[in-house]
């Protein structure tokens, strides 16, 4: 397993240290973060992503946004609005990092009127969601690794992997697990087009626990399929409405087209944090555009007309008539629909 993605170091007066993405696969280095403003920025140039991973970050976030506030409760409390308003706002298609902060803002509304009771309390509240992360992951393998059958291809897109979670992943999850079973299989990983996150981040992570893996350009999965060498399509999610559609990395909704044109099943895993009850369907998820040069200028060397117009959501949504089951922290939901989503998540 690669180390951990986030941690907080030390106590109060520590920082919040995570594996700078951005860097991989050519070189393994840690940010340390000591303000709120240094983790806007490193969620939003994907230092740390993911959306688990987001979720924990922002909480971290919070933290050193009020962690050196001398003033009165009221006013640390105004401070920690306006920091959880502005972390929010760093990336807003992953339910997670709303989530995170709500539990953050929550537990500040709550405390004792002590201001270092309040502090204490919300570094503990950062450090729970960080740990229920971790736990709900490998509750996610334990309930999906029956479904990686002896000698089979799993193709899966995006990085959902202990990178993009506390550790474990969700995707990856019940692959690592069937690996530590000694189950023999391989894994394909897309590459994800614009920022990589397949070919640099899933590979990296798979080739660190010698894991099988094989990456494909995006264009490629189709015809992978055809050749007959996936039998099962794992993807993880950004959020997911009450009806079951899913908001995941762009590409997932083309993968999710193209298994079911092979009869190939599609699953989506994802903890319950990631479910979004306030959404009837996906046409609500607010989805992220990035940086069009993400595409002209990818990694810094031109990849087309300087000036030619790009098209860059980050995101798109898949319908949940795609997807032949879920893999949660509280068991797996297949052949899903609102009524079964509802029953076992709320
Ligand atoms: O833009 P990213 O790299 O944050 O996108 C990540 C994904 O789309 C993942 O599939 C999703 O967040 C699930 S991570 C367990």
């Amino acid at each position: 397993m690669p180390p951990r993605t986030i941690e907080w170091t030390g106590e109060l007066d520590g920082c919040a240290k995570l594996i700078d993405q951005t860097k991989l696969p050519r070189e393994l280095t840690f940010l340390e973060i000591r303000t709120s403003h240094e983790m806007f920025e490193a969620i939003r140039r994907l230092s740390v992503r993911g959306a688990p991973a987001i979720g924990i970050a922002g909480a971290m976030g919070a933290v050193l946004a009020i962690r050196d506030f001398t003033g009165s409760p009221d006013e640390l409390r105004s401070e920690f609005k306006i920091a959880c308003d502005h972390l929010v706002s760093a990336r807003p298609t992953a339910v997670n990092l709303a989530w995170g902060l709500d539990r953050m803002r929550r537990v500040a509304r709550q405390a004792s009127t002590d201001i270092e009771a309040i502090k204490q309390a919300l570094l503990a509240e950062a450090k729970a969601i960080r740990d229920e992360d971790e736990a709900m992951c490998r509750a996610i393998g334990a309930h999906g690794e029956s479904l990686i059958k002896d000698g089979c291809g799993v193709l899966t897109h995006c990085n959902a992997g202990s990178l993009a979670t506390a550790r474990f992943g969700t995707a990856l999850a019940p692959v690592y697990v069937a690996h530590n079973n000694g189950r023999p299989f391989r894994v394909y990983a897309d590459e994800t087009r614009p920022l990589l996150q397949g070919s640099r981040l899933t590979a990296w992570e798979l080739g660190q626990a010698g894991i099988d893996v094989t990456v494909l350009c995006d264009n490629m999965a189709a015809s992978l399929m055809k050749s007959g060498r996936i039998d099962i399509v794992i993807t993880g999610a950004d959020r997911i409405a009450a009806n079951g559609d899913v908001a995941n990395k762009i590409g997932t909704y083309g993968v999710a087209l193209w298994a079911a044109a092979h009869q190939i099943p599609m699953y989506v895993a994802a903890p319950s944090s990631t479910f979004d009850f306030d959404l009837e369907d996906g046409r609500a998820i607010p989805i992220e555009h990035r940086s069009e040069d993400e595409i002209r200028r990818g990694f810094g060397s031109l990849t087309a007309p300087a000036d030619v117009a790009c098209y860059c959501p980050a995101f798109d949504v898949t319908p949940a008539g795609l997807i032949r089951g879920f893999i949660t922290d509280r068991g797996r939901i297949d052949r899903p629909s609102r009524e079964k989503i509802a029953a076992l998540l709320t």
